[in-house]
Parts: C-alpha cells; sequence; structure tokens
C-alpha cells in the first residue's frame, strides 16, 4: 500500500528523455489552463476549482461516474461506518425525458402598458432595498451565525449553528443580481464545518434551509462553482447518515454527535408527516447532480412507504400528522391538515414529479399519490368562511375522525397553510385539472382576504373562521356578527406574524400561471404593510400581536426565511417572468429553486 501523495511522485533518477517529456507536457497543460481560465473567468471565480474541472453547465444526465467530493480537511460524514448499510440502490429513472405540460401563462401575448413597467420596476426596487437593509445588518451583526436579532443587534443559533441565515440567503443575492454579495457569501460558506456537534438536529429544517440553499446556488451558477456542490454533498453524506436504521427510515430529529461515535439511535416512534416525507425533492436533486444514487435510493424507500400506506389511513388519500416513523405505520392516527407539520409532505408530491421528468412508474407513482392526495383535500379539507362581503373563497381547515368515523372539522386558518394555493395552482398545470386551478385560486383569495381585512393587513399566523354549509354563498348574518372578534376572524388564537412567505408564495404562483396583474397589486399592498410594520432600526422583527389598534410590538427575531423566501417571492412577483421560470424551476418548500434538467 502507497500512500495517495506517493502515487503523485515521480523517480529521482528521470532520464533526460523524461525530463524533457514531462517539460512539453507542462507547457500544453498550462497554456490549456490559461486558455480555458480567459474563457470561462468571465462566469466564475476560482476556476478550476477541484472537480468537475470539463463541467460549463448543469449536467442534463446524472454524471457517469458518480462525483465523488475531493479530500478535505473537514470532517467526513462518508467515512463512518454505517449500522445498516444498503446493499443495491434504486437508480433515478432513466427512461425517456418527459415533456411537461407549459406552467407559466404566455407572457408574450400582449405587451404591459409602459406605467406599468415602471410600477412593477419601482415595487422590485423596493423589495431589494428592504432584502439589503437586512442582508447588511446581518452581515455587520451576526456574520455566518444562525440568525440575527433585529432589534438588539445580537445572534442566535437555531438550526446547528452553521449560518441558516446565509447559507438559506445566498441563492435570493444571486436572484436579485447582488453578485460581489454573493461570492463573498461563497467564500464563507466554504468554510462551514459540517463536523458533529452537540444537541439535536432537527433534519427536516437542516434539509430544507441548508441542502436547499447549497443545491439552488449551485443551480443558478449552472454548476459552474463546484464548491457548492461540494458543500451540498458533505451535508448531504451527514443528511444520509440519519437514515442508518434498520428500516432505512430516517431519524428526524437526531444528533450528529452519537451517530459520530457509532451510537445507534432509532427513528420516532411519535413522528410527524411532513419530517419524513420532505427529504424527495433535495436529495432527488443532488444524486441528478452528483451520479451518486444514495441519496435518491433513500428517499425512494421512503415514497414506498407513503404510497403503501395512502389509503390505508382513516381518510384515504391523506397521511395523519402524527405517524410511527419507526415501524413504519402512517395509519393509526386520527388527525389530518395540509398545515403546520404535514404541508410539505403534500407539496413535494406534485414537485418531485416535476423533478424526475421522464416517463415510468417511479416517477408516475408521485403524481398519483399527489392526485390521491388533492381530491381527498378536495372532498374534505376545503371549507368557506362566512365573511362580511360574502368573499367567495375557501380556506383548509383541519380534521378529525373519531373511532366512529365521525368527522369534525377545525375550522383554524393558519398562515402556514396559505402555501396551498400556489400548490394546487402548480398542480392544475402539471397534471392538467382545471378545475384544481379554481380550487388554488380560490384558497390563495381566502389568505389575501385575510391580509386585506386584518386590522393592520397582515393575516395572524392562527385564527378560528366561521364556517358556511357548503362552499356556496352562504348569510352573515347578526350572530355570526357578534360571535366574531373582527369581521370575519371568528377568534384570533396566535396573533403574531412572524416574516412568513407562505401567502406571497401563492401570489406569486398565481401570477406567474395566470398572468393576473391583480396578484401584482395585492403582493404591494400585502409588501407596504409588512415593510411598515416590521421595520427595526437594523433589518425587520415578527410582530408580536397583529390585531393591536396602536403601536405594534416587535419581537427580537428574523427567522432566516425572510431572505430566503419571503423577500425572495415578493422580488419575483415584481420581475420579469423569465426569471425562474416555473417551466425551468422547481422551488422546494424553502423557497430555493432547482434546476429542470432539460
Ligand atoms: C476518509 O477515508 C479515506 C479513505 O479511507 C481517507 O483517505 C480520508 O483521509 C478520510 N477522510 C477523513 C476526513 O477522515
Ligand atoms: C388509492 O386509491 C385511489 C382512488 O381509489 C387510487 O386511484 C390509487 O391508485 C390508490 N393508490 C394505491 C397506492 O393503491
Ligand atoms: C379533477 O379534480 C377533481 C377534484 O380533485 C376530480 O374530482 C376530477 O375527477 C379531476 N378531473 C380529472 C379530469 O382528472
Amino acid at each position: 500500500m502507497h500512500s495517495r501523495k506517493g502515487s503523485y511522485g515521480y523517480s529521482l533518477y528521470r532520464s533526460k528523455v523524461q525530463v524533457r517529456w514531462f517539460g512539453s507536457a507542462l507547457i500544453v497543460s498550462v497554456t490549456l489552463l490559461l486558455f480555458l481560465r480567459t474563457e470561462f473567468t468571465f462566469w466564475i471565480l476560482p476556476r478550476p476549482p477541484r472537480f468537475p474541472s470539463s463541467q460549463t453547465s448543469c449536467p442534463t444526465s446524472p454524471p457517469y461516474p458518480s462525483i465523488i467530493p475531493p479530500p478535505h480537511g473537514r470532517f467526513s460524514w462518508r467515512n463512518v461506518t454505517q449500522h445498516y448499510p444498503v446493499k443495491t440502490f434504486a437508480e433515478l429513472p432513466a427512461s425517456r425525458k418527459k415533456k411537461l405540460p407549459q406552467v407559466q401563462f404566455d407572457f408574450e401575448q400582449g405587451e404591459p402598458p409602459l406605467y406599468h413597467e415602471l410600477m412593477r420596476k419601482r415595487r422590485q426596487a423596493a423589495v431589494k432595498t428592504t432584502f439589503e437593509r437586512s442582508w447588511k445588518a446581518y452581515k455587520e451583526h451576526a456574520w455566518k451565525q444562525d440568525e440575527l436579532l433585529p432589534i438588539s443587534g445580537g445572534s442566535k443559533t437555531t438550526f446547528g449553528g452553521w449560518g441558516a441565515t446565509l447559507v438559506d440567503g445566498l441563492d435570493t443575492l444571486w436572484v436579485m443580481g447582488l453578485r460581489d454579495e454573493f461570492h463573498q457569501a461563497v467564500q464563507a460558506v466554504t468554510e462551514i464545518d459540517f463536523a458533529p456537534g452537540d444537541g439535536e438536529l432537527n433534519m427536516f429544517e437542516t434539509t430544507i434551509r441548508y441542502l436547499g440553499g447549497l443545491l439552488a446556488a449551485y443551480d443558478l451558477t449552472d454548476c459552474k462553482d463546484s464548491r457548492l456542490l461540494e458543500k451540498a454533498m458533505e451535508l448531504g453524506d451527514m443528511i444520509y447518515m440519519s437514515f442508518d436504521t434498520p428500516t432505512r427510515m430516517p431519524i428526524t430529529r437526531w444528533s450528529a454527535k452519537k451517530a459520530a461515535a457509532g451510537e445507534e439511535q432509532s427513528a420516532a416512534a411519535q413522528g410527524i408527516i411532513a419530517e419524513l416525507a420532505s427529504f424527495s425533492l433535495e436529495f432527488t436533486r443532488l444524486s441528478q447532480l452528483t451520479g451518486d444514487m444514495r441519496y435518491y435510493d433513500a428517499v425512494k424507500r421512503v415514497t414506498v412507504v407513503l404510497a403503501a400506506q395512502q389509503n390505508s389511513t382513516k381518510i384515504p388519500g391523506l397521511w395523519p400528522v402524527g405517524i410511527n416513523v419507526q415501524k413504519p405505520d402512517l395509519t393509526r392516527d386520527n388527525l389530518f391538515s395540509l398545515g403546520t407539520m404535514a404541508d410539505s409532505a403534500y407539496e413535494y408530491l406534485g414537485k418531485t414529479y416535476q423533478l424526475l421528468q421522464s416517463t415510468g412508474a417511479a416517477t408516475s407513482q408521485y403524481a398519483n399519490m399527489y392526485t390521491s392526495a388533492m381530491d381527498a383535500v378536495i372532498a374534505h379539507l376545503l371549507f368557506r368562511p362566512k365573511t362580511p362581503d360574502n368573499a367567495d373563497i375557501l380556506m383548509p381547515a383541519a380534521l378529525r375522525i373519531d373511532t366512529h368515523g365521525t368527522i369534525t372539522l377545525d375550522h383554524t386558518a393558519q398562515h402556514l397553510v396559505c402555501f396551498a394555493g400556489g400548490m394546487l395552482a402548480l398542480g392544475s398545470k402539471l397534471l392538467g385539472n382545471a378545475s384544481h386551478l379554481d380550487y388554488g385560486r380560490k384558497v390563495t383569495d381566502a389568505c389575501i382576504w385575510s391580509y386585506m381585512h386584518a386590522p393592520n393587513g397582515i393575516m395572524p399566523e392562527v385564527f378560528r373562521m366561521t364556517p358556511c354549509p357548503t362552499h356556496e354563498s352562504c348569510e352573515y348574518d347578526e350572530e355570526t356578527s357578534q360571535r366574531q372578534q373582527f369581521p370575519g376572524f371568528e377568534r384570533v388564537i396566535d396573533a403574531r406574524y412572524m416574516l412568513r412567505p407562505e401567502a406571497i408564495e401563492s401570489l406569486f404562483y398565481m401570477y406567474r400561471i395566470t398572468g393576473e396583474r391583480r396578484y401584482q397589486d395585492v403582493a404591494w399592498s400585502m409588501f407596504e404593510a409588512i415593510e411598515r410594520r416590521t421595520r427595526t432600526g437594523l433589518a425587520n422583527a415578527a410582530i408580536r400581536d397583529v390585531t393591536l389598534k396602536s403601536e405594534l410590538e416587535l419581537e427580537d427575531s428574523m427567522e432566516s426565511f425572510w431572505m430566503a423566501e419571503t423577500l425572495k417571492y415578493f422580488y419575483l412577483i415584481f420581475s420579469e417572468p423569465e426569471l425562474l421560470s416555473l417551466d425551468e424551476w422547481v422551488f422546494n418548500t424553502e423557497a430555493h429553486p432547482f434546476r429542470l434538467s432539460t
């Protein structure tokens, strides 16, 4: 055996011929290198990073042989021995590319009026200014920390301490054209070490914020800045270790330290559906980019379980919020929802179908699961709230079913559930069901309604509404009015606004899919209300109670999704529709765009 270094060494007793040969080889390679550099420096900085040096754009099919991360001095999760290693890996569907239906509205027809273009650009610039201000504050006060405290100027660790805001916000820098900031941020990202640390990690958040952020930034550089893929692989290898259980179901709250020490951990007996079922987009993209099938294999195993049990739950088509990941048994619990703790499990079905875009059973499985789930959502979860203006809107509820099979709806609206409008609209195009666009529109309109009629123009986190008996119009009578805290809002349960993105997310989808400019106008009112009410001396902060008439009290908190999602979607709804077109990109649940390989 000889060391790696040894294999590059050469004999001290070289002949003159060898020296000459070596010299000319050197000249040729230096010339070649210079040539490549000049051609590509225009594109991306330090070239050539270590691998894959020949890559000039994103791969259209998974690299073969697969890309292996170059040696580095940091902790390597690849080297940790697994207890339950996989013997054969499922492969990405290799069958023919499937041409998906067009998602975006045909914006070519009809130039927008000039005044509209001017207004759009002014609004977009305002969003960018807000972003730049928040980023500057993060850089000055909390650089490489997870979160900035936007009032006190301190910082806090919330998601592993690897700089959640830095990684989450990376791709927004690129999207907004802040290239110098982007390159500076990528440099900082290269210094992250995903070595095992103390505490329990939320693998769902780690995946959607960090891995999603790295993959999207890499995709945005058109796969030229390989430092980002290296980082994504380092992190992907860590996340992959959390699937090391007898059933290969993931440990969603996971101790890296225990894993590194070889200690076994088990998957949750009392887990959450969103945390089990929201790896598929990130891991599929990671396999597409590296050719390493371990990641795709890991999510495929989860998908098989989801599919097998989807029709055996108490509401066939839907999975309950609470599940046993260890067994795995997803059929016992009786609470169903599209909101918190469930949301992205559904969102990722249609989106993974879009990302795979191939013919074949493995891909259509995602489409079938999505269709079954949405049929159940439409049949059971949507309700029409009673509003003074008799608005034609639909809000997703939570559902409980008792042991006798009696269904009770909990007519509680959540800001988090507002993503569903966009999901339904996207799904309607991908799978060709026009009625879903209608549902998507009404769900989006319910969130718009909540913003426009809340006391300060901002929707609260959680509140109860009063249901109409059916989806048809119903009377807003005196009795209803008496019962409600504010017209339309029966009772506000959690009055915070945490700088969340879900409402603007759905507006963005509706605008890009229907081309209706009213969504831009509503987005602008929302942006103005949010910016005015959340602005601090440094950046923007969560609001404690959006229902107060007096001065609103702020919380010293700015989650990383403010710059990763909320401001990105506000920016994109005012951008030219070709920027991150929904026909070329798919967004993960943290607003990180992945390139659809075509
Ligand atoms: C991982 O293992 C490989 C091969 O055994 C070794 O060359 C490398 O140095 C190890 N890396 C780390 C960071 O431990
Ligand atoms: C579940 O039921 C639906 C509707 O009956 C059906 O279309 C779907 O194929 C079933 N799914 C599975 C995995 O059997
Ligand atoms: C469209 O979706 C609705 C509601 O989910 C469903 O009832 C209907 O069968 C679907 N139509 C088609 C053509 O698939």
